[in-house]
C-alpha cells in the first residue's frame, strides 16, 4: 500500500506533540522532518534539539530530510537526536562525501536516503543507489511548503522506478512537494511508494480524512 508521510513544515510548531500524534492516528506511516539550514535553502526551519523532543513523543518513523549543506558534518547529531531514516541531497556534497554520511548513518543503525532537486537528473542517484533504502524525488524547489507540484519531474519519476526495480528492489521511492489528491494519482502511476504532503495534510482541520483522501486518490 501506498505509504503517506506528512511534512511537519505545515504543522503548528507550538504544538507539534498533538500535531505529530493526529497524523498517527490518522493512519499516516512516516513523520517527514524537514530540516533547512538557510545556506543549502533559502529558508531556515527546524533541527537537532526539535528531533529530540519529538522522538521522545513518538514511535512513529521518523523521515528526516536534510536541506543543509554538507551533512557529514552533522549525520551522527541526526542519528543520535533518533532519526529512523536519513535523507541527503545529492547537490550537498561530492559523492565521496555523501557516500561517507551513508555510510556514518548505517554504522548508527539508521535507515538512508538520497534526495534529487528538480534539476538534478536521475542519472545522479546511481552512484548511491546500491547502498541507500530510500530515493526521495522533489517535485518543487526545496525550501518551502505550500509550492505547485512540478508534472515535468513525472518521467524523471518513472525512469527512477526502472533503475530501483533492476538494481535496489527494496529501495522505496519518494516524492516530496505539492502532492495533494489531485497530483497523487500521478506520483502513483509514476511508481511512487511513499508520498510526502505537507499542506495538504496540515493545511486541513481533519488529517485522517487528508490522508485518506490522498492516499486513496
Ligand atoms: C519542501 C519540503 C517539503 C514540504 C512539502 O522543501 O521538503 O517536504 O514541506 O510541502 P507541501 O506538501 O506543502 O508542498
Ligand atoms: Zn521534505
Amino acid at each position: 500500500m501506498l505509504k503517506i508521510a506528512p511534512s511537519i513544515l505545515s504543522a503548528d510548531f507550538a504544538c507539534l506533540g498533538s500535531e505529530i500524534e493526529e497524523i498517527k492516528n490518522a493512519g499516516a506511516d512516516y513523520v517527514h522532518f524537514d530540516v533547512m539550514d538557510g545556506a543549502f535553502v533559502p529558508n531556515i526551519s527546524v533541527g537537532i534539539p526539535v528531533l529530540k523532543s519529538i522522538r521522545k513523543s513518538t514511535d512513529m518513523f521518523l523521515d528526516v530530510h536534510l536541506m543543509v549543506d554538507r551533512p557529514v558534518r552533522y549525520v551522527r547529531q541526526f542519528c543520535s537526536a533518533g532519526a529512523d531514516l536519513v535523507n541527503f541531497h545529492v547537490e550537498a556534497d561530492s559523492e565521496k562525501n555523501i557516500l561517507e554520511a551513508i555510510s556514518i548513518a548505517k554504522s548508527m543503525g539508521k535507515k538512508t536516503g538520497v534526495t534529487l532537486k528538480p534539476g538534478t537528473s536521475a542519472e545522479a542517484a546511481l552512484p548511491f543507489l546500491p547502498f541507500v533504502d530510500l530515493l526521495l524525488v522533489m517535485t518543487v524547489e526545496p525550501g518551502f511548503g505550500g509550492q505547485s507540484f512540478m508534472y515535468d519531474q513525472l518521467p524523471k519519476i518513472s525512469a527512477l522506478r526502472k533503475m530501483i526495480d533492476e538494481i535496489n528492489p527494496a529501495c522505496e521511492l519518494e516524492v516530496d512537494g505539492g502532492v495533494d489528491e489531485k497530483t497523487a494519482p500521478f506520483c502513483k502511476k509514476a511508481g511512487a511508494d511513499v508520498l510526502v504532503a505537507g499542506s495538504a495534510v496540515f493545511g486541513r482541520s481533519d488529517r485522517a480524512a487528508a490522508v485518506k483522501a490522498i492516499r486513496e486518490a
